[in-house]
């Protein structure tokens, strides 16, 4: 069966180690396979609920494409196109914020969180930004959705979308219902500071991530600062759940390593902290150091990079237009 695969990234800077295995990664397997068409968007839409500063935000653009580029997506197999040159995402994005209730959105934990104590204060974008989400992915006909696991809840609501508008239209099956493709393990990267807490960009402290631009001291010092407990390396997995560093830091290894987290622990098992850190230091430098540097290499290829988006879009804007003049005929417009 041939997947119609779509994704996105918001183009907010410090794209970390979390962005790599909770989705970049699965990104780079899915375009490799001939079967697929793929489409990842640099999500700059999505972008603006929070306040951006412009000349910031069209570097973290091009800075975007690069990281997808030199994490292995062929801009020859796949799409990759900015959402904000394709009008049909925020054109589709009002008419299903009509579709959408209220109730739906209310029940999003992501937007709790990142608006924090003061609501109020929060875009109204910043709101209704899983209606945007599902524009996205709905425009394409999209069956599934690579992502880490934060974006679970949003992903349903999008389903659910598409499963109201097909009914309070009559049209069945003309929006798809797509599939979230999460990873079983490894889908949710936690601080290295506090292993309850998501890794994140909007963290304070650098020292919490390792960013896929960082150089190789900064990842050394960043392993060797990460925050462990006292004990030795756990020796059975049950004992995972009542550390949640541990259990992070095995996670990274084992997902790096494509080693399942029993081999992992098998392997250390009674070992120090510090002997394993070492080992961690030295995958993850040899994993990211090569991406860090060709990341660094492309941006300077401004052109290049400006091309793969002005295709790209003028690719996305041909399926997204024929499915919008489609909705326009179904609302009665
Ligand atoms: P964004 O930009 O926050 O994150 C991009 C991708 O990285 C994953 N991710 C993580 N995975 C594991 N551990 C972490 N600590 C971690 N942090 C981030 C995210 O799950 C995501 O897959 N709303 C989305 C972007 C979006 C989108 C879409 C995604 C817009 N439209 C349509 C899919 C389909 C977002 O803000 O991702």
């Amino acid at each position: 069966m041939v997947k119609k695969i779509f994704s996105g990234v918001q183009p907010t800077g410090n794209l970390h180690l979390g962005n790599y295995l909770g989705a970049i990664k699965n990104f780079v397997d899915l375009n490799n396979d001939s079967q697929n068409h793929c489409i990842f968007c640099v999500v700059d839409l999505h972008a603006i609920t929070v306040s951006q500063d412009p000349k910031e935000l069209k570097k973290n653009i091009l800075e975007t494409v690069a990281t997808f580029i030199a994490c292995g997506i062929d801009p020859k197999k796949s799409i990759i196109f900015n959402q904000s040159q394709v009008s049909a995402h925020s054109e589709a994005a009002w008419i299903l914020s009509c579709v959408a209730r209220m109730g739906w959105l209310n029940r999003m934990t992501q937007f709790k969180e990142k608006a924090g104590k003061d609501k109020e204060k929060a875009s109204i974008g910043l709101y209704s930004y899983p209606i945007l989400m599902a524009a996205d992915i709905l425009l394409y006909d999209t069956t599934h959705v690579p992502v880490g696991d934060d974006q679970k809840q949003h992903l349903e609501l999008c389903r659910d979308i598409a499963q109201k508008f097909n009914n309070d239209f009559k049209v069945e099956n003309f929006l798809v219902a797509p599939e979230p493709l999460i990873q079983r393990e490894f889908s949710r990267i936690m601080s290295l500071k506090d292993g309850t807490k998501k890794m994140s960009k909007s963290e304070l402290s650098d020292l919490s991530r390792i960013n896929l631009t960082d150089e190789k001291e900064q990842i050394i010092n960043k392993i060797k600062k990460a925050k462990t407990d006292i004990m030795p390396m756990p020796s059975s997995i049950e004992e995972l759940s009542q550390r949640p560093e541990a259990k992070n830091l095995i996670g990274i290894y084992s997902s790096l390593c494509s080693l399942s987290v029993e081999k992992t622990i098998s392997q250390f098992s009674g070992k120090n902290f510090s002997e394993f850190k070492n080992d961690l230091s030295q995958i993850l430098v040899d994993k990211i150091i090569p991406i860090s540097n060709e990341i660094k290499k492309l941006i300077k290829e401004k052109h290049y990079l400006d091309d793969i988006l002005l295709k790209g879009s003028e690719k996305a804007d041909k399926m997204a237009s024929e499915k919008l003049k489609k909705i326009h005929k179904i609302m009665g417009f």
